[in-house]
């Protein structure tokens, strides 16, 4: 019973809520009038104590005692005697655990919003360093349309900036506070449920005591957000690996971020971004771990819900290692700015801007330019060429419209300087993306 119950192994973790939370509500318990002022003195004192023996690390935890609430109890009773008997009055393990798991979850949120805020802030800075780098743009991982790598990173600019936004949602749910709803169905102490929420910095009480001690919803929250986050970080980690590659060789990665092979003196490997694009596995399987826990539960509170930590711990310890891997990684990668205009003028990526051409100085129809320029780049790959390198003698054969000024065209840089459409990939709309953010994070 001790082994399956006990959960003090892993919410231990909860130690400084936990005391914070005891605090707080025994302060309340004094002003109400429901202990004296030298009950509340000693407790004060003990949890202190408690508080100074957790962190030096002489504190002995007992599996035994169950969990950390038990344990910070008992020390407590050994500690002032009788008085810590009544700092559970008005009060039950299960308001106590959703108070502080919330309070847990709460900080690690704005952990992350500050680890996002970092990420976006090396994200602009490359981004406004490279608003005129020339690339290829994918579709299908094939080469589709020159782009500028500013453009690119920008793209990622939007996807944490969503993140971001979703943190600051949850924040707004999750700041309500559990204590005082007891085991469910509230107490008939007189209790000041608004004093403890203030003390413990929440916005406001909890509305519904049976919905209290049996939601989850802030723990799935935080781990859905971290989810979607997760998937971000991993896509640009895996575009990382294949720009690394020395097939693509468009960056390159500092050696603070790579390692090197045991065998082969040649390589060097990405393994930060793997490892980052892995362990979203992780994050997933965490929530659809908890989503499928708490999915049967009549209300209110279950011990299944004691299942809610492990989770949560192991995806906030992932994401926030994954934040900091990926911000240090985008700071220091160098760019090879060649290799991705070279690669941006290969593969027919005009294609496009001759389309575009033949309808606005030709009159033609899309579709109609479309073939026609499906034909120039048959032509081209039959021999080898690029298509500004078709002369115009052969153009003209395919569509006598064509003039000597589609060349001007069809070079990787005036194909991105034309897409000045809002939010396109034109270097001056970059700039202005990058100009969007600096002020959007400056304000908030
Ligand atoms: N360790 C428990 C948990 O994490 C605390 C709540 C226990 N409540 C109870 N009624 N057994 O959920």
């Amino acid at each position: 019973m001790e082994a399956i119950n006990a959960s003090i192994s892993f919410d231990k973790k909860l130690y400084a809520q936990d005391i914070r939370g005891s605090i707080a509500h025994s302060a309340m318990l004094a002003k109400a009038g429901i202990i004296s002022a030298e009950d509340v003195k000693q407790i004060h004192e003990g949890l202190n104590t408690i508080l100074a023996e957790i962190e030096d690390g002489t504190f002995e935890f007992s599996t035994r005692l169950e969990d950390i609430h038990m344990n910070v109890e008992a020390r407590l009773a050994e500690l002032i005697g009788p008085a810590a008997g009544r700092l559970h009055t008005a009060r039950s393990r299960n308001d106590q655990v959703a108070t502080d798991f919330r309070l847990w979850v709460k900080e690690e949120l704005q952990r992350v919003e500050e680890a996002l805020t970092g990420l976006l802030s090396a994200f602009l800075k490359r981004a406004e360093e490279h608003a005129d780098t020339v690339m290829p743009g994918f579709t299908h991982l094939q080469t589709a349309q020159p782009v500028t790598f500013g453009h690119h990173l920008m793209a990622y600019v939007e996807m944490f900036g969503r993140d971001r936004s979703r943190v600051r949602d949850a924040l707004e749910r999750i700041d309500e506070c559990p204590l005082g709803t007891a085991a469910l169905a509230g107490t008939g102490f007189p209790i000041d449920r608004h004093m403890t929420a203030e003390a413990l910095g929440f916005r406001e009480p909890t509305r519904n005591s049976i919905d209290t001690v049996s939601d989850r919803d802030f723990a799935l929250e935080f781990m859905s957000v971290a989810s979607i986050c997760g998937m971000h970080l991993s896509r640009l980690a895996e575009e990382i690996v294949i720009w690394s590659t020395p097939q693509f060789g468009f960056i390159r990665l500092s050696d603070s971020f790579s390692t090197g092979s045991s065998i082969m003196p040649q390589k060097k490997n990405p393994d930060a971004a793997e490892l980052i694009r892995a362990k979203t596995g992780r994050i997933n399987g965490n929530l659809i771990g908890l989503l499928t826990v708490m999915k049967g539960l009549p209300l209110a509170y279950s011990k299944d819900m004691q299942e809610d930590k492990e989770s949560v711990f192991d995806a906030a310890e992932t994401l926030d290692l994954m934040l900091a891997a990926m911000t240090g990684m985008i700071g220091d990668l160098q760019v090879n700015a060649d290799a991705m205009a070279a690669a941006a003028g290969s593969g027919y990526s005009t294609a496009t801007d001759l389309a575009d051409w033949l309808v606005r100085e030709a009159g033609l129809p899309f579709r109609e330019a479309h073939h026609v320029t499906g034909r120039a780049v048959a032509l081209a790959e039959e021999r080898k060429a690029q298509l500004g390198d078709l002369p115009l003698d052969d153009l003209k054969e395919i569509n006598p419209a064509i003039t000597d000024d589609v060349y001007s065209v069809l070079t990787v840089e005036k194909s991105v300087a034309s897409r000045t459409s809002f939010g396109g990939t034109a270097p001056e709309r970059v700039r202005e993306q990058v100009a969007y953010w600096k002020d959007r994070l400056s304000r908030d």
